[in-house]
C-alpha cells in the first residue's frame, strides 16, 4: 500500500511532467473572471492526472483544486491542488510557476508538495518532519535587521474591498528603500521564503490551494505565517504574511502604517 507520502509525490511529479512538456509550446489560453486571469488547457490536464492519482489509492478522501472545486467533502483527509501556480507566467513561457499540493487532516497540514519543473526545485514538507528542496533540508534566512530584508508580494485578480488598497501596502515598502520583487506564484513565492532566498512576502486575497503546500513548507522551515494582525493562520485566511520569523513584526508596522 503506497503511503500518503508517495502519492503526493507521484501526484506532483506526474503534474509537473505535463507542465514541462507543454511549457513554450502552444495550448489553448482561455480567461476566467478578470481578463488576467487566465486558465489553460494545460491547468486541466494537469489537474486531470492529479485527480486521478489520488483516486487510484484514496478514493476515499475529499478533494478541493482550483479548476474542478470540491470533490467528496466527507473525508478527515482533504487535498488542496493548485495544478498550475503561475498561470499568467505559464502562458507567457516565464519559467516561475509550478504545481502545488497540500495534505489536510482535520484542520491541520500533513504533507505539502511544490515543484517548479522548469527549475528542478522539488519542495516538500511533512508535519513535525522539515522542510526540504530536492530532498536537502531546507531553513528561512537568519536575517534580523528589517533594512536589509528582500521581500516578496503578489498583486490578486480581486482588489479586497474590507482593507486598504493593497497598492498603498506595496507603496510603503517600497518607499522604506527595500528591495520587493513580484514573482507572479504565491506558491514559489512561499517556498523561496522557507529556503532563505527572500525574508517575507505578503500578499491579500488569495486562495486555498495556492497556499495550502508553501504553508506548511514555511512552518517546517522555522518561518513564521499568520494573517496582517499577527493571528494564527489558516488556509481560509485572506491575508497573508510569512516571514523568517525575525521581521515579522517589522512588516506588520508597514503594513498597518504605524512606523516604529
Ligand atoms: C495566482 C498566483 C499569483 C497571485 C494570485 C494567484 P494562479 O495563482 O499565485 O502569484 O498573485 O493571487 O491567484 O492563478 O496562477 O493559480
Ligand atoms: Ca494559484
Ligand atoms: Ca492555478
Amino acid at each position: 500500500m503506497a503511503t500518503l507520502k508517495e502519492v503526493l509525490l507521484e501526484a506532483t511529479r506526474e503534474a509537473g511532467k505535463i507542465i514541462q512538456h507543454y511549457f513554450q509550446g502552444s495550448f489553448k489560453v482561455e480567461n476566467k473572471d478578470t481578463v488576467n486571469n487566465l486558465v489553460t488547457e494545460v491547468d486541466k490536464h494537469a489537474e486531470t492526472r492529479i485527480i486521478e492519482v489520488i483516486k487510484q489509492y484514496f478514493p476515499e478522501h475529499a478533494i478541493m483544486s482550483e479548476e474542478i472545486g470540491e470533490l467528496k467533502k466527507d473525508s478527515p483527509y482533504q487535498w488542496i491542488i493548485d495544478p498550475i501556480d503561475g498561470t499568467v507566467n505559464f502562458a507567457h513561457g516565464i519559467p516561475i510557476c509550478c504545481v502545488s499540493i497540500g495534505l489536510k487532516h482535520e484542520d491541520s497540514m500533513l504533507l505539502g508538495a511544490v515543484y517548479n519543473p522548469m527549475m528542478n526545485e522539488l519542495f516538500f514538507a511533512e508535519k513535525g518532519k522539515g522542510a526540504f528542496l530536492n530532498d536537502e533540508p531546507i531553513s528561512v534566512s537568519k536575517k534580523s535587521d528589517f533594512r536589509k530584508a528582500c521581500l516578496v508580494t503578489g498583486f490578486p485578480y480581486n482588489w479586497p474591498q474590507t482593507s486598504e488598497h493593497p497598492i498603498r501596502v506595496f507603496e510603503r515598502f517600497i518607499l522604506e528603500g527595500l528591495p520587493v520583487r513580484r514573482l507572479g506564484s504565491a506558491a514559489i513565492d512561499l517556498c523561496w521564503v522557507a529556503c532563505g532566498r527572500f525574508d517575507g512576502f505578503w500578499e491579500y486575497n488569495l486562495n486555498p490551494w495556492d497556499i495550502a503546500a508553501g504553508y506548511l513548507i514555511v512552518e517546517e522551515a522555522g518561518g513564521k505565517i499568520t494573517n496582517f494582525a499577527g493571528a494564527p493562520y489558516t488556509v481560509f485566511d485572506k491575508e497573508t504574511l510569512a516571514t523568517n520569523g525575525l521581521i515579522h513584526e517589522a512588516m506588520q508596522s508597514i503594513i498597518h502604517n504605524k512606523k516604529k
